[in-house]
C-alpha cells in the first residue's frame, strides 16, 4: 500500500502530516511512503531526513496518486488548482476534515468517489486517544498560549527577590479547562506564576488543583456537563454570574487565556470589553478561541491588537507555531489509526470499528457522517457527569499548591477512578453474609457434636479468604492510577509470601484438595510475579532514552 505525505499548501501552515520518526515507523510496518518534496521543511524536517527513514521523495503528482494521502489541513477546493481533485477515484484521504463546516468539500469528494477519515471526528472515547489529534493539537496550543502571553508580557512570572527590590509573580487567569486549559495551567504552573482558572464542568476542578491551580466557582447551582465529556451551553444567570466573577478577577490577573468551547456553537463571549478595561495596562489575554469567533468581545482572529494598554492575542496557528513537535504528535495519531485498520498489510474500513465508524465521512464517495450515536457509553475521559454544587465565589487570593487528588488522572485526560460500584458493594456484602452464616453453621450448628481439626482448618481458611477478598477489593479500587506502579511492588511481594505458602502447602504426601489448591496458588502467584516484572520493564522502556 502507498501512503503520501504532501506537502501543505494554506500559507500560515508550517506542520506537516508526519515527522521523519512517524515515516519511519510507517516503514517498518511496511507502507510504502511517498513524502512530497519540500513537506516537512517548514517544520524543520528536510527531505534527506525522510530519505534516511525509508520514505521515496516524489513530485506532487505522484504524491497525490497513492492509495492513502495523508494531509493536515483539508484539501483545499478552488477551482483550477484543487487538491480534491488531485486524489484518484478510490483512494482514502486521513486530514481534518470539520464535515460540518467545509460541506462544499465533502460533497465535491464525494461525487471524486473518495473515502475520506476526519482526524477532528475521532470519537473522545478513552480507547481513542491515542489518535486523538484534537487533543494533541490543543495540548501544544495551551502551552504555547502561555509562552506567547511571557513573550508579551513585561515581567517575570515567578516572584523574585532581588537586591533591587521585590517583584511580585504574575498572576493567569485560565478560562475553559478542557485540553489546551489545563496544559496552559500546567506550563504557567511550571513558569512559577500563580495560576487560577474557571470552568463550567465541576468534575474539572480536581485536575486545576493537581497541577496545582485554584478552581474558582461562582454561585449557582448549575452543571456544564454536556454529551461526551464537553461543556453544554449555560443559562444566561450562569454566565452573568461568571461576567461577574470575570470582572472582579480582571483587577487583579495579568495574564488571562481564554479556551472555552462548545461544540457545535460560536464561542461563548466571556471576556468583554469592560472586562479588558478592568485590567492593567501591559496585561495580556491569549484567546485560543479565535477561530471559533473568540471567547474576548475585542479579539481580532489571526491578529494581535491592543486595547486599552491591554495585549489581545487572537491567533489560530498555536499548534503551527511548534510545527516539528506537532507534525510528529499528528503523524503518530494518523499511524494509530492506520494500525486501528489493519495496518498495510490487512488495511480495510471496518464499519463495525466504534473508531473507524465515528471518523470516517465518506466511503466510496458514500456519506457516512454523521455516525450513528454510539451503542454503548464509553467513559469520557472527563468522567461523568456530575450536579454543579452551590458554592461561594473564591475572593482573588494567591493559589496555594495542592497535591494531587488521589482519584484525579495523572495526566488529567484519563479517566478518573471510580469507586466501587454498588452492585460491587451489594455483591460483597452477600459474599460477606454468606461466609458469616456459613461459619456459624459449622462452628455451632451441631452442639453435640465435637468440632473436627479439618473443620477448624476450613473455617480459619475460610475467614482469611473472605477477609482477603473484601481488603484487597477495598484497598485496590481506591488506589489512584498514579500509584498502580507502586502496587504492583506491593502485590509481588504479596505474591512471593503466596509462593513461599503453596509451596509449603504442597509438601503433604496426599494428593487431597489443599495440595491442589497450593499448587493452583503458587502458579497464579507466579504468573502475577512473572507479569508484574514484564509490565515494569515495558513501562521502565517508555523512560528510556
Ligand atoms: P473544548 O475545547 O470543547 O472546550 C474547552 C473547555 O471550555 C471545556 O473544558 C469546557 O467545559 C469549557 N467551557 C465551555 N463553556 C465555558 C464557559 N462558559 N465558561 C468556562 N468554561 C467553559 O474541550 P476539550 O478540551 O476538547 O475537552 C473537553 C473534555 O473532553 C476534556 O476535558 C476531556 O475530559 C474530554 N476529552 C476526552 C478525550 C477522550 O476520551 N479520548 C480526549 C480529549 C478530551
Amino acid at each position: 500500500m502507498k501512503l503520501a505525505i504532501v506537502k501543505e499548501t494554506r500559507p500560515d501552515e508550517r506542520r506537516v502530516a508526519a515527522s521523519p520518526a512517524v515515516v519511519g515507523r510507517l516503514v517498518k510496518a511496511g507502507w510504502t511512503v511517498l513524502v512530497e518534496r519540500g513537506a516537512g521543511e517548514a517544520a524543520s524536517f528536510p527531505d534527506a531526513q525522510y530519505a534516511a527513514a525509508g520514505a521515496t521523495v516524489v513530485g506532487r503528482d505522484e504524491a497525490w496518486q497513492a492509495d492513502v494521502v495523508a494531509k493536515v489541513r483539508p484539501p483545499s477546493l478552488e477551482s483550477g488548482k484543487s487538491e480534491a481533485d488531485r486524489m484518484r477515484a478510490g483512494a482514502l484521504l486521513v486530514s481534518f476534515l470539520f464535515p460540518a463546516q467545509n460541506a462544499e468539500l465533502v460533497g465535491h469528494l464525494a461525487t471524486r468517489k473518495i473515502s475520506a477519515l476526519g482526524m477532528d471526528c475521532i470519537p473522545r472515547i478513552s480507547r481513542a486517544q491515542k489518535l486523538d489529534a484534537i487533543s494533541s493539537m490543543a495540548n501544544i496550543s495551551g502551552y504555547r498560549a502561555v509562552i506567547e502571553a511571557a513573550n508579551r508580557y513585561g515581567s517575570f512570572f515567578t516572584g523574585q527577590f532581588t537586591a533591587a527590590g521585590k517583584v511580585p509573580p504574575a498572576k493567569v487567569l485560565v478560562i475553559g479547562a478542557g485540553v489546551a486549559g489545563l496544559a496552559a495551567v500546567a506550563a504557567a504552573k511550571g513558569l512559577g506564576a500563580i495560576v487560577r482558572a474557571f470552568d463550567v464542568r465541576p468534575t474539572v476542578a480536581d485536575q486545576v488543583k493537581s497541577l496545582g491551580g485554584e478552581f474558582l466557582t461562582v454561585q449557582i447551582a448549575e452543571s456544564g456537563e454536556g454529551q461526551g465529556g464537553y461543556a453544554k451551553e449555560m443559562s444566561k444567570e450562569f454566565i452573568a454570574a461568571e461576567m461577574a466573577l470575570f470582572n472582579e478577577q480582571a483587577k487583579d490577573v495579568n495574564i488571562v487565556i481564554t479556551t472555552a468551547l462548545i461544540p457545535g456553537r460560536p464561542a461563548p463571549k466571556l471576556w468583554t470589553a469592560e472586562a479588558v478595561g478592568l485590567m492593567k495596562p501591559g496585561s495580556v489575554v491569549i484567546d485560543l478561541a479565535a477561530e471559533q469567533g473568540g471567547n474576548c468581545d475585542l479579539t481580532q482572529p489571526g491578529k494581535e491588537v491592543v486595547e486599552h494598554g491591554v495585549t489581545i492575542v487572537g491567533y489560530t496557528d498555536m499548534p503551527s507555531r511548534m510545527a516539528s513537535v506537532a507534525s510528529d504528535l499528528y503523524g503518530t495519531n494518523i499511524q494509530h489509526l492506520l494500525e486501528e485498520m489493519g495496518g498495510a498489510e490487512k488495511h480495510t474500513i471496518d464499519l463495525d470499528n466504534e473508531i473507524v465508524r465515528g471518523s470516517i465521512v465518506l466511503r466510496n464517495g458514500e456519506k457516512l457522517w454523521p455516525p450513528p450515536p454510539p451503542k454503548k457509553v464509553d467513559t469520557p475521559a472527563a468522567g461523568p457527569a456530575t450536579t454543579a454544587k452551590p458554592v461561594t465565589v473564591t475572593p482573588a487570593a494567591p493559589a496555594t499548591p495542592t497535591p494531587a487528588p488521589a482519584k484525579a488522572s495523572a495526566h488529567g485526560h484519563g479517566p478518573p477512578v471510580q469507586p466501587p460500584s454498588r452492585t460491587a458493594g451489594v455483591v460483597m456484602s452477600i459474599v460477606g453474609v454468606i461466609a458469616l452464616v456459613a461459619w456459624l453453621a459449622l462452628r455451632f450448628g451441631a452442639p453435640d457434636a465435637t468440632v473436627s481439626e479439618g473443620t477448624v482448618d476450613l473455617l480459619q481458611h475460610m475467614t482469611v479468604f473472605v477477609m482477603a477478598i473484601f481488603v484487597g477489593w477495598q484497598v485496590i479500587w481506591n488506589v489512584a492510577p498514579a500509584l498502580h506502579t507502586p502496587l504492583m511492588s506491593v502485590t509481588n511481594a504479596i505474591s512471593g509470601i503466596i509462593v513461599v505458602g503453596g509451596l509449603l502447602g504442597a509438601r503433604a504426601v496426599d494428593m487431597d484438595a489443599s495440595v491442589i489448591v497450593a499448587i493452583l496458588a503458587t502458579l497464579f502467584a507466579t504468573i502475577n510475579i512473572a507479569g508484574g516484572f514484564l509490565v515494569t520493564r515495558r513501562m521502565l522502556a517508555m523512560f528510556r532514552k
